[in-house]
């Protein structure tokens, strides 16, 4: 006979819901019960479940796991607006993956939420002025979840990187709430410019997979660029743009980001 539920004490409405996914997963498929206790039901914290779940992952001959994870725990402390991201990243997920039924599931399961989680840190670090241990986190990102994301990149909350593999974010990138990103995407410069040289991606934009943005151009609020397009040139805001080089084709829905609307406006 199975075992009652029991019903998590946490007031955080985003961890409750993962422990209960996570109890009636391990009710559900027993195979995998042990691995559910250790990643999640162990934990009365998402900062805990994370940083044990992260370290697993990037843990290397050269830095043990449990080393990464005490490394990650001393950054969720000292900066509580990194699981504030966290939760806004996993809702995201959730909110816009049509693959996606739970907030456990990114949390276990996709790699490009675990790359932008473990960007958080190495993000943390290099504002700590910590580079070469930045730097080290990097490379374990690129290595465990083939995504290259510059620590000195800024990157927003309610963000979706989905599936990860291929994505590269250049150091002077940013990157505002609510943003979108496929796989393959790219936020590169040109090899033509030094310093402030990657793109700017406004608040609610989609970019869509295999897409080039190239410079220190802008891709304005709320827009939209289509799979494998290469971008030159500033976007205005709530418009779609595509091909290569990409032009603007038309305007866009309201919260491209947010709804996922990968179709191209009426032209
Ligand atoms: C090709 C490249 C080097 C630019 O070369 P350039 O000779 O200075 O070219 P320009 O930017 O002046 O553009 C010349 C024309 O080629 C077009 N063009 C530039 N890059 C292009 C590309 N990758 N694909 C198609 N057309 C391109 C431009 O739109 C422009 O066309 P237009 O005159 O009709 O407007 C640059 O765009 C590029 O691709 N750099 C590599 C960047 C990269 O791989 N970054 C990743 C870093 S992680």
């Amino acid at each position: 006979m199975s075992k009652p539920v029991v019903q998590p004490k946490s007031s955080d409405p985003v961890w409750t819901d993962i422990v209960t996914q996570a109890q009636e997963t391990a009710r559900d498929e027993p195979m995998i019960a042990g691995y559910l206790h250790a990643a999640i039901l162990n934990y009365d914290r998402l900062e805990d479940a994370l940083s044990f779940h992260l370290a697993q992952k990037l843990g290397s001959a050269a830095m043990p796991s449990m080393a990464v994870q005490q490394l990650l725990r001393t950054a969720y402390a000292a900066d509580p607006d990194i699981i504030a991201a966290t939760r806004a990243d996993l809702t995201a997920v959730l909110e816009r993956d049509p693959a996606c039924n739970s907030r456990l599931e990114p949390l276990l399961y996709f790699k490009g939420f675990h790359g932008l989680q473990s960007y958080r840190v190495a993000h943390w670090l290099w504002t700590e002025d910590r580079k070469n241990m930045a730097f080290f986190v990097q490379n374990r990102i690129s290595e465990a979840f083939g995504m290259d994301i510059h620590p000195a990149a800024c990157i927003g909350r309610g963000i979706m990187i989905d599936h990860g593999t291929g994505v590269v974010i250049g150091e002077t990138t940013v990157i505002e709430d609510d943003v979108s990103l496929l796989q393959n995407v790219t936020l590169g410069g040109t090899g033509k410019e030094g310093g402030d040289r990657h793109p700017k991606v406004r608040r609610g934009a989609l970019i869509c997979a295999g897409a080039k943005v190239l410079g220190n151009i802008e891709i304005g609020e709320c827009s939209k660029v289509g799979a494998a397009s290469v971008v030159l040139h500033d976007v205005p805001p709530r418009c779609t743009a595509v091909g290569v080089p990409a032009r603007v084709v038309g305007n866009c829905c309201d919260q491209p980001a947010r709804t996922m609307d990968q179709s191209l406006p009426e032209v």
